[in-house]
């Protein structure tokens, strides 16, 4: 489909499947759409009424055409439903080794950070033949993050967080389109994607006011907002201890479980109460409208890059203050 004006350049992994699944689908509607419209117009002129016509004779059912006619359509759909399946379950399932970055919507800007602490607002570099993952939020409304040649489009959601991924399949620069509208300047929420070659990305990522990394920025914060104060590792603390539980099972005070994923993380913070983890009490107050959507970013990146603390080995001599004295660990 590369030469067809109407499409956008193909310039990520997905491109050409989301393109060629939407080709079949056309095919199949303009060959029904030509054969319904052509048989109308032939039994309208073969079956007119006639001004010596009598009543005709009585057409009874076939089970066969009916069949024929149900079936067929029957094995079409189903096939597009499996077909579409696959494409849409490998647009939403981020490879692991993906690489990460957050982007925050704000009227009228998409504001980029890398995990190495780069910014940029209305561009995204990217490097390609990279698995990228976006994680997606908004400041204010409702915004969709949209790269056409990369045939993504996600919402970007006021209150959650929101994931979509691509992998870039050559160097060039690709619009970037807010495609949801958001206000007055909405048609000019828009920027560019540059994919760059390996080198020039690691050129890139060097060059320029370096900043502090989204989980450095994080651990500040955490101190700052006095955090670790009640998120520690002993037996007295009154928050649960944060190292390693991101992407854990956590047990809660209800008796149910949930997934301590980013958007778990996020909403611990701004409505603490929601979802209390067992043994605990709602004692934590909320941090809405005390921090903005990058400092959450930056909270859930740093507790996201804690790592699992070593349990204590119950056999090995109690050496004393092994968990008060290690506080909170560094990412
Ligand atoms: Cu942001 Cu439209």
């Amino acid at each position: 489909m590369k030469g067809w004006p109407f499409v956008p350049e193909q310039a990520s992994t997905v491109a050409s499947k989301v393109d060629d699944l939407y080709l079949f689908l056309m095919i199949i509607s303009i060959f029904f759409g030509v054969l319904i419209a052509g048989l109308v117009t032939y039994f309208f002129i073969r079956y007119r009424r006639r001004p010596d016509d009598k009543a005709p004779p009585h057409i009874h059912g076939s089970l066969l055409l009916e069949l024929t006619w149900s079936v067929i359509p029957l094995v079409i759909v189903v096939g597009v439903f499996f077909w579409s399946a696959k494409v849409f379950f490998e647009i939403h399932h981020v490879p692991d080794d993906a690489m990460q970055v957050y982007v925050v919507g704000k009227r009228w800007m998409w504001k980029v950070q890398h995990v190495s602490g780069q910014r940029e607002i209305n561009e995204l570099h990217v490097p390609v033949g990279l698995p990228v993952k976006l994680t997606l939020t908004s400041e204010d409304v409702i915004h969709s993050f949209y790269v056409p040649a990369f045939r993504i489009k996600r919402d970007a959601i006021p209150g959650r967080y929101t994931t979509i991924w691509f992998e870039a399949t050559k160097p060039g620069r690709y619009h970037l389109f807010c495609a949801e509208y958001c206000g007055t300047k909405h048609s000019g929420m828009i920027g560019w994607v540059e994919v760059m070659e390996p080198h020039a990305f690691q050129n890139w990522l060097a060059g320029g006011a370096s900043t502090q990394s989204p989980a450095a920025a994080g651990e500040k914060l955490f101190r700052e907002l006095a955090c670790v104060t009640c998120h520690r590792a002993d037996t007295g603390a009154r928050g649960p201890d944060l190292a390693g539980v991101a992407g854990r099972d956590v047990a809660l005070a209800d008796g149910t479980q949930v997934r301590a994923d980013e958007n778990y993380l996020r909403e611990s913070i701004v409505n603490p109460t929601a979802r209390i983890v067992a043994g605990y009490q709602p004692v934590m107050p909320t941090f809405q409208g005390v921090v903005n959507e990058e400092q959450l970013m930056q909270l859930v990146a740093y507790i996201q890059s804690l790592p699992i603390r070593p349990r204590p080995d119950p056999s090995a001599e109690p050496l004393g203050g092994t968990q008060e004295t290690k506080g909170v660990a560094q990412p």
